[in-house]
C-alpha cells in the first residue's frame, strides 16, 4: 500500500475549518498536523487553495445488479460515484431478483469485492413474506432492511399491515422506508387518466404523486417506529409537510431520522416544462417551497442526511409517455457540485454539507472508522476546487445510461481527487481502475 502527504490543505471537518497537513499510510490516516511537511511518503499531494473533506457516504442508491445491467452495474456506477467524490454507498434492493434473502445479498457483496470502485454495503429488501430473512440478518450482513411502504420501481410494495408490524417489531437493522402511500396515488392517476386518458402532462407527477401521498405514508411508518420501538430512516422526504414528523437534533439521540436527496434540494415542479421525464423519480420533485423547507430542515437537524438515490435508466426507456417512462434518475456523479451551488448562494454552510454527507451517515448507520477526518480512520478523503466552474455535458458523463439530468447546468466546485481506503481512485478526470473498495463495517444492531 502506498503513502500520501497531503499538504497546504483547508479541512473541513466536524464543524471546523482549519489549515493543516494529513499524512495517509496503510490505507488510513495516520496524522494530521501543521508541520508534517518533511514526513516520507511516496506521493506529496499540493492541496493549496483546495478543500479537504471526508468522502461523501451515500446511504441510498441503485446500481442495478443483478438483472438490470443494461441501466447501470456496479462498475460502471461506482466509477462515476469516485469521479463524484462519493468514497462509500449502499445499495438498494430493487435488482432482478430483487436481493430478499441472505444468498442474494452475500452474492451482492461477493460482485462488489471483484468490481467496486468505492467502499459497498447492501440492504436487504423486505416483501410482504420474508420476514424469516428479516429476522436472522445480522448487523454486517447488511446496512439495513428497505421497505417499500409504497410501490415504486419493481414490485417490491409491503402494504400487508401484519407483515409491516412484524417488520417493525422484530428487525434486527435499521429500517429504512420508501413513504408514498399506494392507494392515494392510485385514486389520483385514475382521476388524471379520465381526464387526459394516456396524454397526463409530465407537470401533473407532484400531483398524482401528491404531497398527501407522501405525509399518510411517512406517517404511518414513524407511528410504527415509535409503537415497537424501531430504528427507523425515512428516506427522500420532499415535503414541508412531513417535516414535522422529525425531531430536530443530534443523530446520536434519536431513533427515527430522515433522509433528503440531491435532486430535491436541486429541481422543482418549474423544472418538468424542460426536463419532462428525464427529472422524473418517485417520491416526485415538488414545488419550490418544499425545496426551500427541507433545505432549511437540513441545516435545523430535523434532516439528518444527505444522499442521492441514484437510479438510472436509459434515455430509450425514459423517452416513454408519462404513464411508461420509468422513475428515476442518475446522480452520483454530480451530487457534491450540486450541493456546493447550495453553500455558493448562501443556502447552505459548507460545514453542513460535509455533516450531512458523511459525518451523520457514519452516525446514522453505525459506520465503522469513516465519515470523519481522524487519526486511525480509513483515508477516504476528498479533495474539491470550490472555484472551477464548468457546465455539464453528456460526453463527460460517465454512467452506464450516458446522460445526466444536470446537462447544461453550471456548476462552481469540482471534484479534484478522490481516495478511497488511502488509493487515489480519481484524479483531474481520471479513473484509477486499479482501485477496489472495500465492504463497510457496522457498530451496532438496531
Ligand atoms: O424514482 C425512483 N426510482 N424511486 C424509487 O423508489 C426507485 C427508483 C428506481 O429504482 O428506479
Amino acid at each position: 500500500m502506498s503513502s500520501a502527504l497531503i499538504t497546504n490543505a483547508e479541512i473541513i471537518n466536524e464543524g471546523r475549518r482549519f489549515a493543516a497537513d494529513v499524512l495517509v499510510k496503510d490505507g488510513r490516516i495516520a496524522a494530521i498536523g501543521g508541520d508534517l511537511q518533511g514526513r516520507a511518503a511516496d506521493r506529496v499531494i499540493d492541496a493549496a487553495g483546495r478543500l479537504l473533506m471526508p468522502g461523501m457516504i451515500d446511504d441510498q442508491v441503485h446500481f442495478r445488479e443483478p438483472g438490470l445491467t443494461h441501466k447501470a452495474d456496479l462498475a460502471s456506477e461506482s466509477r462515476a460515484a469516485v469521479a463524484g467524490g462519493i468514497t462509500s454507498f449502499m445499495e438498494m434492493p430493487n435488482t432482478n431478483p430483487p436481493t430478499l434473502d441472505l444468498q442474494r445479498l452475500q452474492a451482492k457483496y461477493a460482485r462488489a469485492a471483484q468490481v467496486s470502485r468505492a467502499n459497498y454495503s447492501f440492504y436487504l429488501g423486505a416483501s410482504n413474506d420474508n420476514i424469516a430473512a428479516i429476522r436472522s440478518v445480522q448487523p454486517g450482513q447488511a446496512c439495513g432492511v428497505k421497505v417499500f411502504m409504497g410501490a415504486s420501481t419493481g414490485n417490491m410494495l409491503v402494504d400487508d399491515e401484519q407483515t409491516l408490524a412484524a417488520i417493525f417489531a422484530d428487525s434486527p437493522l435499521l429500517i429504512a422506508t420508501h413513504c408514498e402511500d399506494t392507494p392515494t396515488i392510485q385514486a389520483n392517476e385514475a382521476e388524471y387518466r379520465q381526464r387526459y386518458g394516456e396524454a397526463v402532462p409530465m407537470s401533473a407527477h407532484p400531483l398524482i404523486r401528491s404531497e398527501l401521498a407522501c405525509l399518510r405514508s411517512s406517517t404511518l411508518a414513524v407511528e410504527l417506529a415509535r409503537r415497537y420501538d424501531a430504528r427507523l430512516h425515512v428516506l427522500h422526504i420532499t415535503t414541508a409537510r412531513e417535516l414535522d414528523l422529525f425531531a430536530p437534533g443530534p443523530v446520536a439521540d434519536k431513533r427515527i431520522t430522515a433522509e433528503a436527496c440531491v435532486h430535491h434540494l436541486y429541481f422543482d415542479q418549474e423544472d418538468y416544462a424542460e426536463k419532462d421525464t428525464l427529472i422524473k423519480c418517485n417520491p416526485a420533485i415538488k414545488r419550490a417551497q418544499d425545496r426551500a423547507a427541507i433545505l432549511a430542515a437540513v441545516s435545523a437537524d430535523r434532516i439528518d442526511v444527505i444522499a442521492t438515490d441514484h437510479a438510472p435508466h436509459t434515455l430509450q426507456e425514459k423517452a416513454g409517455t408519462y404513464f411508461k417512462a420509468p422513475a428515476g434518475l442518475p446522480l452520483v456523479q454530480d451530487a457534491l457540485p450540486s450541493l456546493f451551488e447550495h453553500v455558493r448562494a448562501g443556502r447552505l454552510r459548507l460545514e453542513t454539507l460535509v455533516h450531512k454527507t458523511s459525518h451523520a451517515v457514519a452516525e446514522c448507520f453505525g459506520i465503522e472508522q469513516r465519515g470523519y477526518i481522524r487519526e486511525g480512520y480509513w483515508a477516504d478523503l476528498i479533495l474539491v476546487d470550490p472555484n472551477k466552474p464548468y457546465t455539464r455535458e453528456r460526453d463527460q458523463v460517465l454512467y452506464k445510461c450516458g446522460w445526466s439530468p444536470f446537462e447544461g447546468r453550471r456548476f462552481h466546485a469540482r471534484i479534484d481527487l478522490t481516495m478511497v481506503n488511502g488509493e487515489v481512485a480519481y484524479e483531474s478526470g481520471q479513473i484509477n481502475d486499479a482501485v477496489r473498495g472495500l465492504a463497510l463495517a457496522f457498530r451496532t444492531a438496531r
